[in-house]
């Protein structure tokens, strides 16, 4: 396993940057591009590891997808043209590509194998699997289809009328990507709104989709067309250097071109409480989706209460949140965020160990974590767990750190932010 020395940095970072296209818009992308007649094109789409085993899921169901960096054509004949793979499916470390694909193969007459990494493994999978099998798929794998690998035969589906056990966006789309195969309307509950962008990708590819408060409904059988789509900067990308800059006296970042969905700003609305000073502009809006700039600057920052419904808008950022309650005055508290103990790490126990070693004063809690502010941060030895997400916070951590910092396993980061060191170094001044 490598290691990365990382140091911490002498003067603010100042200057603009245009992050890498989101990961949850790239993989939808890829998924409705296949399932749609025609061409799609795509660009600003995330060169990232995950992403890429959506692309490979969808080649091995015959569909001609081409990439030339952050731009992918996919020529489809649609639903009808998807074939039964001849080997397992290998998703890498991806559960967005584990729960919306089992979604769409609920739909497909025939049978395909999925597997994944040690991580992906781990990763509870029952959550789709029990409302697919109601719909009718033939599901089995490791644990009675709790965990990958996960054999699947679907088609012949009926709809249902589902409330989604967890706050989970990647629950709600598995079903309501095999809702478009069902016998009837589909629709999902959702409690606790999460993250949109399946309901919105339907749309930009001419397909129909009701919204009635927390009633989310589609029909089946509906003629997907291929379309254009430029995919926004990633938010939870942006977040590392929206942190590092509101952090680091004397930095001040624009950040450009960033996906603004509403169900994604909890970060902003964190940071504005903390007393960070922010500004966002929202610019344009393409398929659904909010696109703008966000410019911030170092600032005081005071520990906050996070909870509720803040959660799922800003599930991904919740590490590199825990990093910036280090250096606000007094404590920070996390609840009601048990489902980062599901992500690519037990984040709750892989955040806590980290910053401890770190040298921050912090821990765990059933569904969150307590964080005292005003905690030096010493430096030293630490592994991202192979999370990408852990990755970028111990990286963000070293740029204040009063020693240097040894970054083991730093190689995870491609999994969503390939040139994240190229952009972090642009920065410095
Ligand atoms: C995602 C939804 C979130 C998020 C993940 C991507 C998606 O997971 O953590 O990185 O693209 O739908 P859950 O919806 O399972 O919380």
């Amino acid at each position: 396993m490598t290691k990365k020395l990382l140091q911490s940095i002498q003067s603010g970072l100042q200057g603009k940057l245009t992050v890498p296209g989101d990961k949850s818009i790239s993989h939808r992308a890829i998924i409705f591009g296949s399932l749609s007649k025609g061409r799609t094109v795509i660009s600003h789409f995330l060169d990232g590891e995950d992403c890429l085993r959506t692309i490979d899921a969808f080649k091995a169901m015959g569909v001609s997808i081409q990439k030339d960096g952050q731009h992918v054509m996919i020529d489809s004949e649609g639903v009808n043209g998807l074939k039964e793979p001849t080997q397992p499916i290998d998703l890498g470390n991806s559960g967005t590509t584990a729960r919306l694909l089992l979604g769409v193969l609920a739909g497909l007459p025939f049978h395909t194998t999925v597997f994944g990494d040690s991580s992906l493994t781990n990763r509870p999978m029952d959550r789709v699997v029990r409302p697919l099998r109601q719909m009718g798929a033939q599901i089995d794998g490791r644990e009675n289809g709790n965990y990958l690998p996960i054999s699947i035969r679907g088609g012949d589906l009926q709809s249902i009328t589902f409330i989604p056990p967890v706050k989970s966006a990647q629950v709600k789309s598995a079903v309501l990507l095999a809702g478009l195969f069902g016998d009837g309307d589909t629709t999902v509950i959702e409690p606790t709104t999460t993250r949109d962008h399946t309901e919105n990708m339907l749309q930009a590819f001419g397909g129909t989709i009701a919204i009635n408060q927390k009633n989310i409904t589609v029909s089946p059988k509906q003629e997907l067309k291929g379309t254009t789509i430029d995919v926004p900067g990633d938010i939870s990308s942006a977040a590392f250097f929206l942190v590092a800059a509101a952090m680091v006296p004397n930095s001040k970042l624009i950040l450009r071109d960033v996906g603004l969905n509403h169900t994604r700003t909890g970060i902003i609305d964190v940071l504005r409480n903390m007393g960070a000073s922010i500004e966002v502009v929202e610019e344009r809006h393409i398929g659904g989706e909010i696109i703008g700039s966000i410019t911030i600057e170092s600032s005081k920052l005071n520990g906050i209460e996070i909870g509720g419904d803040l959660i799922p808008r800003m599930i991904d950022e919740i590490p590199i949140v825990a990093l910036l309650a280090t250096q606000a005055n007094g404590k920070t508290v996390i609840r009601d965020a048990e489902e980062l103990r599901y992500k690519e790490s037990d984040r709750i126990q892989s955040v806590v160990d980290t910053l401890k070693e770190l040298g921050a004063s912090i821990h765990a809690t059933k569904d969150g974590m307590i964080i005292e502010g005003n905690s030096t941060i010493s430096g030293g030895v630490v592994n991202s767990f192979g999370d990408h997400r852990i990755g970028m916070m111990i990286a963000i951590a070293s740029l204040i750190a009063k020693h240097d910092t040894h970054l083991v396993n730093p190689e995870c980061i491609n999994i969503s932010y390939p040139s994240f060191f190229e952009d972090l170094a642009s920065i410095q001044t």
